[in-house]
């Protein structure tokens, strides 16, 4: 996979050289290219911003540095990712469907975010998410970008040497996953539970399944659909 983010802080990316993504990079299976904005500006000033069209607070990235950086770096085939807080939820979903795709280009707005034209420019030809990491402001889509970048490296075929991991962490089964523990058996008068020491591989699978349902319950209602709060053995679990 190639991915490509323009940013006017290209070195908030720098963690991309590290890490996860570092090692999907060093493994071949992803090409990071990360570019300044602000190449594509042609006054003194290198101005990426101007004030909102109909009045208000705060600047508005201009279209015109977006669509020379965006002409450049998109193709045919590429994918174009917006983080923003007012995109749709990025979630485990997302990732699994940006993770195949073959290029994906992240705009990372700053300021009240890009003028709109430029999104519903390109979407007339390539594929464009905008997507949100969560429900808080961030001061730009840097660090966002940086979340899919990860998320999505995480996934691609031949990055995680065990995928069974991959299919029992959170998200993945549409519940958040169960607690886990290792050695010692006690630690500070606190106990791994007796069933993931009991060697019955039936009995650890449902204690996990229904941990991982009364976690989500507890948690995360929005995700628990009541029609699979019943545990093993139909116990109620919320
Ligand atoms: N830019 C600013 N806040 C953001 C958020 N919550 N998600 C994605 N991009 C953002």
């Amino acid at each position: 996979m190639r991915v490509d983010v323009v940013s006017i802080f290209p070195d908030y990316l720098a963690p991309l050289d590290l890490s996860l993504a570092g090692r999907a990079r060093a493994a071949g299976l992803l090409e990071v290219r990360v570019h300044d904005l602000r190449d594509w500006t042609h006054d003194r000033h290198r101005t990426v911003d101007d004030t909102p069209a109909g009045g208000g607070a705060g600047m508005v990235m201009k279209p015109e540095p977006w669509g020379e950086a965006l002409d450049e770096v998109l193709g045919e085939r590429s994918t174009l990712v917006v983080p923003t807080p007012a995109g749709r939820p990025f979630d485990q979903a997302t990732a699994r469907e940006l993770a195949t795709r073959e290029h994906l280009v992240f705009a990372c707005g700053r300021y009240e975010g890009i003028d709109q034209r430029v999104v519903d420019h390109y979407a007339s030809r390539v594929e464009v998410r905008e997507v949100s990491i969560g429900d808080y402001v961030l001061n730009g889509g840097e660090v966002a970008a940086l979340v899919v970048v990860e998320a999505v490296a995480r996934l691609l075929p031949g990055f995680m040497g065990n995928a069974e991991s991959l299919a029992e962490e959170s998200h993945e089964d549409g519940l958040l996953e169960y607690p886990v523990y290792t050695k010692p058996a006690s630690w500070r008068g606190h106990d791994v539970p007796p069933v993931l020491q009991s060697g019955d591989h039936g009995a650890i699978a449902a204690w996990r399944h229904d941990a991982a349902l009364r976690r989500t319950a507890e948690r995360r209602p929005d995700l628990a659909h009541p029609a699979r709060l019943v545990g093993h053995g139909g116990v109620e679990l919320v």
